[in-house]
Parts: C-alpha cells; sequence; structure tokens
C-alpha cells in the first residue's frame, strides 16, 4: 500500500510521513511468519499484515469496530487476558497500540517479550508525546497518548540490554525495540517498584 492511498483512506495528508506508513515498511522488509497486534480498533494497522503471515489481533472491543477487511486471527479481550488464557506463540513482530496507560504499555511490553521469537521486533506506538494534555493519563481529546511516553525511560533504565530506537512519525512517534530477551524477568520483577518510579513523572516539553 503506498503512503498517498493509505493517507487517503484514513483522512491524514499526503505526504505525511505517519506510523501506518512506517508499519507497512517493517511487514514489507521483514514479512514475519508471525505478528502480534494489540489494540485492533477498526483494523487499520492490522490491514497492513501480508499474506502469509499469520496476524493475531488482540482488543477487547472486538468485533463491532473493525471497518477494514482484515486476514487476521482476532482476539475479543484485554491484553492481560489474552497472555493468561494463551498458549505462547513465537512472535516475530508484535505492535503495542492497546490502552494508552504506562503500568499497561509496561505490562503489554514484557508479555509480548516472553513471546519473542528469536531476532523479533517489537514496535510501541504513542511514544513521543505531543503536548501535556494528549499525554496525560485522563482521556480528553481525540489524539490521545497517554503515559506511554514514560516506557522509554523506564526501559532505558533498567533493560540497558535492548536496542531501543524511536522514530518521531506522526501523530505521536513510535518505537522500535529488537535485541530482546524472553528469558528476561527483570520489568516482571521489579514491576511494582516501577510503577512507583515512573508513575509520578511529568512531561516536561520545551
Ligand atoms: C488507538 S486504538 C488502536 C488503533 C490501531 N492499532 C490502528 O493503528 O489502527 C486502541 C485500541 O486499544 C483497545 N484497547 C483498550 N484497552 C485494551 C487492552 N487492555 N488490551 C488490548 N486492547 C485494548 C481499544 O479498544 C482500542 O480499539
Amino acid at each position: 500500500m503506498g503512503l498517498g492511498a493509505a493517507g487517503q483512506d484514513r483522512g491524514v495528508g499526503i505526504g505525511l510521513l505517519d506510523y501506518y506508513a512506517v508499519l507497512d515498511g517493517f511487514h514489507e522488509r521483514l514479512r514475519p511468519a508471525v505478528y502480534l497486534e494489540i489494540g485492533v480498533h477498526e483494523g487499520h494497522s492490522l490491514a497492513l499484515a501480508r499474506p502469509g503471515t499469520r496476524a493475531i489481533g488482540v482488543d477487547p472491543a472486538l468485533p463491532g469496530s473493525l471497518t477494514q477487511p482484515v486476514a487476521a486471527e482476532l482476539v475479543g479481550a484485554t491484553s492481560d487476558e489474552f497472555f493468561a488464557n494463551h498458549e505462547p506463540v513465537a512472535v516475530d513482530l508484535a505492535f503495542i497500540d492497546g490502552l494508552h496507560l504506562f503500568e499497561q504499555a509496561l505490562l503489554d511490553f514484557l508479555n509480548v517479550e516472553r513471546w519473542a521469537a528469536p531476532g523479533a521486533t517489537v514496535l510501541v506506538h504513542d511514544c513521543v508525546p505531543i503536548d501535556a494534555v494528549t499525554s496525560s493519563r485522563e482521556r480528553t481529546t481525540v489524539v490521545w497518548s497517554g503515559d506511554v511516553w514514560k516506557l522509554l525511560p523506564c526501559l532505558r533504565d533498567h533493560r540497558p540490554d535492548l536496542d531501543i530506537e524511536v522514530i518521531d512519525v506522526a501523530p505521536t512517534g513510535l518505537a522500535v525495540i529488537t535485541n530482546l530477551d524472553p528469558a528476561s524477568t527483570v520489568l516482571a520483577d521489579r514491576y511494582h517498584d516501577l510503577l512507583a518510579t515512573y508513575l509520578p513523572l511529568d512531561l516536561e516539553l520545551s
């Protein structure tokens, strides 16, 4: 799918590099055997998975929200329920875009990492905040990234073994995380301490 057509479909300005275009590029380049998406909404991002990829989409609001034709296994559950009730699958590419709160993004990341195949890539949406209102914990705007941004300092402080790149794409950035360690228990072991440290952080935008 070209960026222009993709952007037009979703009302995004042509020429604006959005996260769909970047995600599309990851599918094209990596051709993952298994793609896991947390947070499907209407199916725009899930629809980017290629034929030949086993795509799994998890969202508690399914199936009524889908407006896109998707060739995927759809699971109508929260991500916590999904990981608790399913046998692990070796995931090559994952996209975390579910509940936009730090504590959930952290849980989603550590659970996805447990399922990571060798060489896997995890993409996390909403890591580059726009302003204080759209990145606060209370949703009052249509575009809302919540406090998912706290995941980056948390991972950088506590998981220096991860490779983390941040792509500043519209609207709220995309983190690309590789060198995953499915055996790591650092984040799970420290979960409550991490919440105590990072939940109180305030955004300082210049
Ligand atoms: C921003 S939308 C996803 C957009 C979609 N990835 C896209 O780019 O087109 C966030 C979705 O996360 C879902 N969600 C909320 N809480 C969730 C949870 N605990 N686990 C999984 N998904 C959740 C919501 O129902 C919503 O559909």
